[in-house]
């Protein structure tokens, strides 16, 4: 076992208190510091999440991926080393700064920055959101899923499996290509879709509640051009979620109630179609971008699909039956 969460997301930004209003208003996330440089954000009981720093290059991200302790981030590096990969042990001043105790840093084959760390401080705070929500769902999940967009498919999921541990989901071949990959019971703390325009397509943020997401969604659609995809539910991690635009060129997902694997049964499979049970209008949209609609459209998928929800205790409270009907069906 390499990689166990995403921990942590750096962005390079200069509109520092657009990025402020969006996740503190927005998102509900804590501010914790504020510099004329740089703002980071809170989300649980980490010191900080989300980094937004001006003195990184506009399309510059780092993406922190946490590991048990500091054997195994020397056992990663060992291994990365070994397959020819730059690494860099970095300073104990820049592990202050991400608030952990220890990182290396090196990039993927499609020239992400990526840093792998281990001990993260926790605040001495309890969180405190930006607006009222019931929280985010983090923990031992991580901070939520990130999708990469990337030119070389093949080199950039054999690195993402081989070297850092990932494990498939489930993938698609027709009509892009795509893989979902998990490294805890999180259905897929990273997505890889082979594109031309390469870079953060979104970063997804899980809340406890279900009217988190409709009460988020309501604010963004109260703003212009905040919504890029509509409320729907996926059909792999069973996630009912919305998309937005952010300050920057990426998207935010905002969902509830993911399904969780178990690498104990799991078994990856192909997906025919990425759309949606319902709804997400935009979502391939904001995947192909300018590109021109493919000669052939896909065929919608087979109408009637849909799941069970995904619920915690203290989540959710139990139907009586009602109806014999449906309680005859529901045996069957
Ligand atoms: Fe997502």
């Amino acid at each position: 076992m390499a990689v166990q969460a995403l921990g942590y997301l750096g962005i390079g930004a200069t509109n520092l208190d657009d990025w402020s209003d969006f996740a503190i208003r927005q998102l509900g996330m804590q501010q914790v510091d504020r510099s004329a440089s740089c703002r980071a954000f809170r989300m649980d009981d980490r010191r900080q999440r989300l980094i937004v720093d001006r003195e990184l290059a506009q399309a510059e991200r780092y993406f922190g991926w946490e590991v048990a302790d500091a054997a195994a981030l020397d056992t990663l590096a060992a291994r990365l080393e070994a397959a020819g990969v730059a690494v860099r042990r970095e300073t104990a001043a820049l592990a202050d700064q991400r608030c952990v105790g220890g990182l290396i840093s090196f990039r993927d084959p499609s020239g992400n920055r990526l840093e792998a760390f281990h001990g993260p401080l926790v605040a001495d705070e309890p969180f405190r959101p930006g607006r009222d929500i019931s929280g985010f769902r983090t923990g031992v999940l991580g901070m939520g899923h990130v999708v990469l967009m990337v030119a070389d498919f093949g080199p950039a999921l054999a690195f993402y499996q081989n070297l850092l541990g990932f494990r498939v989901s489930d993938f698609i071949r027709q009509p892009i290509t795509a893989c979902f990959l998990h490294v805890n019971q999180r259905h897929h703390s990273l997505a890889l879709f082979q594109h031309t325009r390469l870079g953060l397509h979104h970063l997804m943020m899980e809340m406890y509640s279900l009217d988190d997401v409709g009460q988020g969604y309501d604010l963004a659609q109260a703003e212009r051009d905040r919504v890029a995809v509509s409320l729907g539910r996926h059909p792999n991690d069973y996630m009912t979620s919305f998309y937005m635009r952010t300050p920057s060129n990426f998207l935010v997902e905002y969902g509830w109630g993911a399904r969780e694997v178990d690498d104990a049964t799991w078994q990856p499979q192909e997906m025919s179609t990425i759309a949606s049970f319902w709804g997400h209008d935009g979502l391939i949209r904001s995947v192909a971008g300018d590109a021109p609609p493919p000669p052939h459209p896909p065929a919608p998928p087979p109408a009637g699909r849909r799941a069970p929800v995904q619920v915690m205790e203290g989540n959710y409270q139990r139907l009586s039956g009602v109806c014999p009907w449906w309680d005859a069906t529901a045996g069957r």
